[in-house]
Order: structure tokens, then C-alpha cells, then sequence
């Protein structure tokens, strides 16, 4: 069931989405920033806020509406229904957008999957591929793939962890090893293990006429040794979602499969000549609202459920979900 035009329309008002968080919010912890996440770490606890800011080519473009109780509410589902195959960091979610998570010590280095020779970025596959490369990241990649095209088998492309404000950048393992990001014994097992969460996670989305494209996995190491999924899993920020049907139609006409996730905000600002650099078009509501409608859309789809908004100004409900 959709949310309503009027309340989106209402949700889009300023003031009413979750930007910025007021400085007393660091009686939770010390505070990161991230592009999208307010994250206050205390005492081996840590609190992720997310927001309701959207990012694209590693730029902050503004808020969309329930943008933050989405994607808190899809990492929630899907570290639920994954923690049998991979533990995760996820203790309890006090507030529709907010997850209280183990502090862990980050291994340095994004495990990214990926299922599909797609992307808009000047870093993604189909660039690589459009440009000629026919290995990515230590995968050799055959001659003949069209854009969109499934990869004969789903591949890790790990990432380096570039400081704030800088770009990460995609590597080969070998290069990982190299600099000594990470032991290739536990890489090896932790590629594994990701292409596994990988597929499980590519069955349930289609099994609710999804695709996932292409995914983000990052680690950590629990005060207990043991390694954990950190951060978020599976949700349109982090990972590439198509409509299995719109697929079909896209690969036979030669368009683009339609999307749920912020890849209708990043092709909004490619349309309008903005691919990362110079000034950040200001986003319009309609696009704000658009982007809004399809993020609950890929709520519904994927879990099957009503997305049941919650409509109270998102500070003041924080501060009392959080105790602050
Ligand atoms: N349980 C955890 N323990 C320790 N670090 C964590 C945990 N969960 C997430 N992190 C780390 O905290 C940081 C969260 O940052 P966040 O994702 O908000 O911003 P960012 O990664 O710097 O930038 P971006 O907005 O591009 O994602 C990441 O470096 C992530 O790896
Ligand atoms: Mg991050």
C-alpha cells in the first residue's frame, strides 16, 4: 500500500525531514558524521542515526522523505534474516531511524559484490568495460557483454576505505595484500562467505521480483574476536536493486531496467549535467517526493510489508526514543 501523495507532500516540508542533529544528541557518544549516518559511539555501544540525507557521487544533496526510516527498517530485515549465515552488529532498534549497534574494530576495506555489468560512475564495471578493460579488479571479463548484462558469475571487487572527502577506489586483491589492508587467508574465507550472503540475498529479492545487483558488505571484529557484518546491509544505499520484469523489457529494448534505489536520484543529476563536481543542484520536490515514493516502494517489495510511516518530527521523536 503506497503512501499517500498528501502525506508525502507534508513529509517533504521543511523541518520535517531528519538533516542535521543538534550537538545535545553527543550526550549518546562521540560523534562521526558520515554523508548520510550520525553515528555516537560510547562505551563499546554504538547509536547510528540515520538520517534522511541523500548522497551521490560522494556529494550530500539534500533530504528525501522517510528516506532514514527506510533503510534503517530494510538493514533491520536484513540483518535479521541473514545472522544465521553471517553474525552482524545489530543489538536493537529503539527508534524507526535509529540502530543500536557492538562497537567493532573495522577491517579497512569495503567487500564489495557485484552480479551485473552495470553502473553509472566513472568507477563502475560497465565504464571499465565500455572503455575496453576486460579485467576488473583481477576478474577477467569476456568480450561480447552488453550493458546490463548478468556476469557470468557474481564477483568481489574489494575497495579501499578512502579518508572523508576522499573517493574510495577499487582494487584487485592482490593489491589489497600488498599494502597489507587485510591476511589473504581470512580475505579468501570472507569472499566466500560474502558471495554467499550474496546469493541468499539475490534469492529472497527474487523471490520478490528483485534483482540485486550489486551489494557493499563491511566488517568488523567484535570484542569477542569474532568477525560481524557492520554498517548496513542490503538497502537501496547501499547496494543496486532492479524490478525483475522491467529487466526483461530493458534487456530486449535496450534500455535501463527501472531502479529502487538512489540510482533515480544520481541519473536526475546526470541529466542535469552533474556528475560529482562543481556546485549541487538543488533537488526539486517532485524529485524529492519521487525518490521518497520509490524507497517506500522498495520497502514494500522487498519485505512483503505495509511501510506504516512514522509521522512525528523526527528530533524531538529521537530524543525520546534515545533517552536524550
Ligand atoms: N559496529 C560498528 N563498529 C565500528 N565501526 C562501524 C560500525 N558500523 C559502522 N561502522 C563504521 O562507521 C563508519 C560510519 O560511517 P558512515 O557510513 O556514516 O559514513 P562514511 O562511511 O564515512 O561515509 P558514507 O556516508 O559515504 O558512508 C564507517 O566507517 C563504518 O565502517
Ligand atoms: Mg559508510
Amino acid at each position: 500500500m503506497p503512501v499517500d501523495d498528501e502525506l508525502l507532500r507534508s513529509a517533504a516540508a521543511p523541518g520535517q525531514t531528519l538533516d542535521e542533529l543538534p550537538s545535545d544528541f553527543e550526550v549518546l557518544g562521540t560523534r562521526y558524521s558520515g554523508k548520510v549516518r550520525e553515528n555516537f559511539s560510547h562505551d563499546g555501544q554504538r547509536t547510528i542515526v540515520v538520517t534522511d540525507r541523500v548522497s551521490a557521487f560522494d556529494r550530500v544533496l539534500g533530504t528525501i522523505p522517510f528516506k532514514g526510516q527506510v533503510l534503517n527498517r530494510l538493514a533491520e530485515h536484513w540483518f535479521r534474516v541473514t545472522e544465521q549465515l553471517f553474525p552482524n552488529h545489530m543489538r536493537a532498534v529503539p527508534d524507526p531511524q535509529a540502530m543500536l549497534v557492538t562497537e567493532c574494530r573495522p577491517i579497512p576495506l569495503e567487500v564489495v559484490v557485484r552480479g551485473y555489468l552495470t553502473g553509472v560512475s566513472s568507477t563502475s564495471v560497465w565504464r571499465a568495460y565500455e572503455r575496453g578493460d576486460r579485467s576488473f579488479c583481477g576478474h577477467a571479463l569476456p568480450d561480447g557483454l552488453r550493458k546490463h548484462e548478468r556476469l557470468p558469475e557474481n564477483i568481489v571487487t574489494p575497495s579501499t576505505k578512502a579518508p572523508k572527502g576522499e573517493h574510495d577506489e577499487s582494487v584487485s586483491k592482490d593489491e589489497l595484500f600488498r599494502r597489507g589492508l587485510i591476511e589473504p587467508e581470512l580475505f579468501d574465507r570472507l569472499e566466500a562467505q560474502a558471495l554467499e550472503l550474496f546469493a541468499f540475498g539475490q534469492k529472497l529479492a527474487a523471490e520478490r521480483g528483485m534483482i540485486l545487483v550489486d551489494t557493499k558488505y563491511e566488517l568488523g571484529r567484535a570484542p569477542s574476536g569474532e568477525i560481524v557484518l557492520i554498517d548496513e546491509i542490503h538497502t537501496p544505499d547501499s547496494s543496486r536493486y532492479w524490478y525483475a520484469d522491467s529487466y526483461v523489457e530493458a534487456m530486449r529494448d535496450g534500455t535501463d531496467p527501472r531502479s529502487i534505489d538512489k540510482e533515480y536520484v544520481r541519473r536526475w543529476l546526470v541529466a542535469q549535467g552533474f556528475t560529482g563536481d562543481g556546485p549541487v543542484p538543488t533537488l526539486p520536490d517532485e524529485v524529492r517526493i519521487e525518490a521518497a515514493r520509490r524507497y517506500v516502494e522498495a520497502y514494500e517489495q522487498l519485505t512483503g510489508e505495509a511501510f506504516v510511516p512514522d509521522t512525528q518530527p523526527p528530533v524531538e521523536r529521537l530524543r525520546m526514543n534515545l533517552g536524550v
